[in-house]
């Protein structure tokens, strides 16, 4: 027996492996059920009492050392490329494009508002979507008891003082004319929340582009060419605009935005119910009362705000009958956006 033991432990210390594959044989042949060590411990039973206890330790020291030596290989041969696997690499060969992503059509409608804006001047802000009442409401000359600070609009994290999700970015232009002095010229685009039923039309997270000019003799025509700019880069040249009265707490006066339908280019069409206008934005005259929350003088100071829900005019553009997909994350619905940008 010792003797067998001996010629096992020199074979162990000789053996030597290249691959990952004959290190499992050895183990299987040394320590698997019907293994040459597996089975002197079963001869072990019939060893002479006064015998056992040498032969005990040396079979010991044999399964230690068995293990100990196929761990190492082991971990030697898992840690470096094998000699075929590095042959099969060519790093000549062209990157595989098969497996690129897909933006998400909100992103590719935010970055194409982005752009357009851009391209004549307005920079990018951000801000929290946690915000507090002053920056969401008040400071945007909302009245203490207007319907929006309700409940049933808004999400409240803490009620005193009043936290919440913000309900719009004009959030982000409250915080930029604190910080800054005109001329300024921001969009601010991002999620917003309201407390609203998830339906084909309508979701409680939605993302906005909202913009704001404030300089010395800003006047309502100078909005109207904006946007009329805007429109024309959105949905063609061709594109008419259309501004009805309106209110907001912010603005005045103010005014909601059509656009000449896209699809039936303003004959009527299922998408624009008939009408052959499609309502995208609301937009107005910086209310002197938000300037003066701002520490913008109004007597020096004018300027014009606007804001789009991106959602709505990404289903416009893609004719996209459902807001819920946007939110879904299916990858067979955002794969078919693999090609525009
Ligand atoms: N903040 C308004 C909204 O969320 C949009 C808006 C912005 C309207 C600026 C007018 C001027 O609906």
């Amino acid at each position: 027996m010792i003797e067998k033991i001996n010629n096992l432990l020199k074979e162990i210390e000789s053996f030597q492996a290249s691959k990952l594959e004959e290190v499992e044989q050895f183990r299987i042949k040394m320590l698997a059920k019907k293994g040459l060590i597996t089975e002197l411990f079963q001869d072990f039973k019939s060893v002479e009492a006064d015998k056992k206890r040498e032969v005990g330790a040396k079979l010991n020291e044999l399964k230690i050392k068995a293990s100990d030596k196929l761990n190492e290989l082991a971990e030697k041969l898992s840690n470096s490329v094998s000699s075929k696997e590095f042959d099969d690499f060519d790093p000549t060969k062209p990157v595989d494009f098969s497996v690129i992503g897909s933006r998400h059509p909100i992103s590719i409608v935010r970055n194409r508002i982005i752009r357009i804006f851009d391209k004549i001047g307005f920079v990018v802000s951000e801000g929290p979507e946690i915000e507090d009442d002053w920056h969401n409401f008040s400071a945007l000359n909302f009245p203490e008891d207007h319907p929006a600070r309700d409940m049933q609009d808004t999400f409240f994290i803490e009620k005193t003082p009043d936290i919440a999700l913000r309900t719009h970015t004009s959030s982000v232009q409250v915080r930029v004319m604190e910080k800054s002095k005109p001329p300024i010229r921001t969009i601010s685009p991002g999620r917003v929340f309201r407390n609203e039923a998830i339906s084909a039309r309508a979701h409680c997270i939605f993302h906005q582009v909202e913009g704001l000019y404030i300089d010395k003799n800003v006047s309502f025509a100078d909005m109207k060419q904006t946007l009329l700019y805007f429109a024309r880069e959105m949905f063609g040249d061709k594109t008419q605009i259309r501004l009805r009265p309106s209110f907001f707490p912010f603005t005045e006066p103010s005014a909601e935005m059509d656009v000449s339908c896209n699809i039936c280019g303003g004959s009527g069409c299922n998408i624009c119910k008939y009408s052959g206008w499609i309502e995208i934005m609301g937009c107005g005259m910086v209310d002197p009362n938000v300037l003066k929350s701002c520490d913008i003088d109004p007597e020096i100071y004018s300027g014009y705000a606007f804001g789009m829900g991106i959602e709505r005019m990404t289903m416009n553009l893609f004719q996209i009958n459902d807001l819920r997909m946007f939110f879904e994350n299916d990858t067979r619905f955002i794969k078919q956006f693999g090609s525009v940008i």
